[in-house]
Order: C-alpha cells, then sequence, then structure tokens
C-alpha cells in the first residue's frame, strides 16, 4: 500500500516580538489576565513593509526543503492553507509559486483557518496515495495581525493571535507515513468567529469604499466563550476518532501536537487523556495562535528540540473558525 509521508518540516515567524506588556499599552488587558487566560507570553506580528503571507511560507518551505533534501524544482503540487490570503484573490498558494521560481505547477489555498493545516495535509495525502503527484508542498501561514482591533474593545482576541508560517514536504512512501485524516466542519456556526469583511454578499453599494462607515466587520469577530465550549469537545471526539480507526490507544501516542489556540484547552486535553508532559508539545507562550500555521510552526519546533524521531506516532488536532476541527494520526 502506498503511504504519503512527511520528509521535511520548516517554519519561519517574524521578527517582531509583541509582549504581553507592549499589548497593556494600547488596550486595557495585562500580562496576568492574559498568561492566566490563554498561556500566551509573547507573539510575532510581521513587519508590512517586508513580511507577506507568501514570502514567510517561503522561508519556511526552503528550511522544510532542506531538511527533506529536496529542491523547489522537485515540488510538483503547492497546498496553501491559510484565511489571510496578501489579496483578496488569488490565493496566496500561486505568490508562493512565484516567489520560489516555479512555473505552470498547480497551487491550490484552502481556507478552513485553525483546521487549515489538516485539511492541506489531508488533501495532500490523497493526491500521493492516487499516485498523481510525488512531492508535495503543503504551507500553513497566517498574517492576523492586521485584522486584529487593537483598542480595549477587540482585547478578547488581540490578544490571541500571532503571524508564522509553516510547511511540509511529503513523499509517496512503502514505509507508514499518515495513517488516517479525519475532517468535519458545522456551519451552523459560521458567524461565531469570522471576518465578515469584504464579504461579496455585501450589497454594491455598501461595498464602495467610501461608503464603509463602520470597519469592524474587518476585524476578527470571536464568541471565546462558546468557541472555547465547543473546541474541548471536538478535539476529544476527533482525536479518538483517529485512535479508533487505526486500532489505537492513547498509550500509542508518542506526541500529541495540538492546534496552539488556548494553552487551556492544550491543558484540557493532556489532563483527560493523561498525557505525560513529554507527550503534548505546546508553543503557544511565544507565538500566540497563529490558526493554520500553529501546527506545523508546532512540529517544526518540536522536531528541532529531537521531540520527534523516526517511526513516532504523532497526532495532530485542531479546532476554529466554521466550525472545523480535523485530525491527523501519522508514523514519523
Ligand atoms: O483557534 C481558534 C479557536 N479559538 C479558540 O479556541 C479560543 C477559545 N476561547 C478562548 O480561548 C477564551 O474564551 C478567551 C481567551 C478568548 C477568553 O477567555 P475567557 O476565560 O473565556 O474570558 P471571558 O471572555 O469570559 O472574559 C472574562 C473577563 C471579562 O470581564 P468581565 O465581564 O468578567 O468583567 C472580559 O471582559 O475578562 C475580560 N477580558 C479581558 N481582560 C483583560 C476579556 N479579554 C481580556 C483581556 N484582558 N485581553
Amino acid at each position: 500500500m502506498q503511504y504519503s509521508k512527511i520528509v521535511g518540516i520548516g517554519h519561519h515567524v517574524p521578527e517582531r516580538v509583541v509582549t504581553n506588556d507592549e499589548l497593556s499599552t494600547m488596550m486595557d488587558t495585562n500580562n496576568e489576565w492574559i498568561i492566566e487566560r490563554t498561556g500566551i507570553e509573547e507573539r510575532r506580528w510581521i513587519d508590512p513593509a517586508k513580511d507577506t503571507v507568501a514570502n514567510m511560507a517561503a522561508k519556511a518551505s526552503r528550511m522544510a526543503f532542506e531538511r527533506a533534501g529536496v529542491t523547489a524544482e522537485d515540488i510538483d503540487f503547492i497546498v496553501f492553507a491559510t484565511i489571510t490570503s496578501d489579496y483578496y484573490f488569488p490565493g496566496s498558494g500561486v505568490l508562493l509559486q512565484r516567489e520560489l521560481g516555479l512555473e505552470s505547477i498547480p497551487a491550490m489555498d484552502i481556507k478552513n483557518a485553525c483546521s487549515g493545516f489538516i485539511y492541506a495535509l489531508s488533501t495532500a495525502d490523497q493526491f500521493i496515495r492516487t499516485g498523481m503527484y510525488k512531492n508535495v508542498l503543503v504551507i500553513g501561514a497566517e498574517i492576523q495581525s492586521t485584522a486584529l482591533d487593537l483598542t480595549t474593545r477587540g482585547r478578547g482576541t488581540a490578544v490571541i493571535f500571532g503571524d508564522g508560517a509553516g510547511a511540509a514536504v511529503l513523499q509517496p512512501s512503502d514505509e507508514l507515513g499518515i495513517l488516517s485524516t479525519h475532517l468535519h466542519s458545522d456551519g451552523r456556526f459560521a458567524e461565531e468567529l469570522y471576518v465578515k469583511d469584504p464579504g461579496s454578499s455585501r450589497p454594491h453599494e455598501e461595498r464602495q469604499p467610501e461608503q464603509i462607515l463602520d470597519t469592524s466587520g474587518f476585524k476578527v469577530y470571536m464568541n471565546g466563550n462558546l468557541v472555547f465550549k465547543h473546541a474541548v469537545v471536538r478535539f476529544m471526539e476527533v482525536i479518538n476518532e483517529a485512535l479508533t480507526a487505526n486500532n489505537m490507544s492513547k498509550e500509542d501516542i508518542d506526541l500529541l501536537i495540538p492546534h496552539q489556540a488556548n494553552l487551556r484547552i492544550s491543558n484540557y486535553i493532556q489532563q483527560k487523556m493523561q498525557l505525560g508532559d513529554d507527550k503534548v508539545y505546546n508553543n503557544i507562550m511565544r507565538y500566540g495562535n497563529t490558526t493554520a500555521g500553529s501546527i506545523p510552526i508546532a512540529m517544526s519546533e518540536a522536531f528541532d528540540e529531537g521531540k520527534i524521531k523516526p517511526g513516532d506516532t504523532v497526532c495532530m488536532a485542531a479546532f476554529g473558525s466554521g466550525f472545523t476541527w480535523a485530525s491527523a494520526l501519522l508514523k514519523w
């Protein structure tokens, strides 16, 4: 049986570190609240003069290429997960293709927020298993800082989100690789975590820039409490779904990489599953929630730190806007 395998993983985060104390100069918040409620100590924000979603993704890709022992020219398909593409359209996949100096290979964009990287991984996995592509570049990258409401009104979301990119190279393998992926959504909750504008369903006259007096629709809205309650349930469900599908139990997991939404969510899952500290990887303290970027950035750092070794069973799980949620189980 043909599997697909992650043969290289990389990441890139912007240079600018934004501490909780710096945020407290912009809005009514404080370091203690942010750490207690989210676990976040600092996050990275882009420099709009030089950083884009696509060029951060290119830097993450080059790290992944080096680790995979491939060059950009080997890549035959790009699957790019982001909800913050550089342009309204086209998506950032083609911009990354251009940045890497590639021509004519397909580039697909996936807009499934925090679950985006797992959706993208699952898509790449299907194309590799059917034999259509042999070197697929899977990206999760996000610039959230430019859509945050940095006033006290927006403090419930502004303190959480950050910028960054992760990349994985997938190749076919006769050995075990990605064992299974599990994807879900429930659109009834679409407006509980969303950015409304520039939405195409707005009447034409309201879409004229001079008519847009209320710009709040361009900022992230999140019903934090509700999202939290659904997240803890769906994370557990979708992790168990992956384990059941592979006749495995929680003891088989060498490393769980949860989407970095809130340290309290990761800790809840860890406690429910009774996993040791060495079995769950978190880096939300340093980067906040980077949406589609969070899992591949965490995976790349875990790999750097020697926390993922050949043969390890790695589980990833995510929950976010849509609502969407997903998991993947793989042998490294
Ligand atoms: O990645 C996509 C999925 N996203 C998630 O999974 C996020 C899920 N939700 C959360 O992580 C949490 O709901 C938040 C971190 C967003 C909020 O934490 P919370 O414990 O649910 O706080 P809350 O919204 O219930 O607010 C508690 C209090 C409120 O004040 P009152 O009404 O009790 O006086 C808020 O106004 O904290 C206040 N508050 C803040 N205070 C200082 C809200 N944000 C802040 C802030 N600084 N940044």
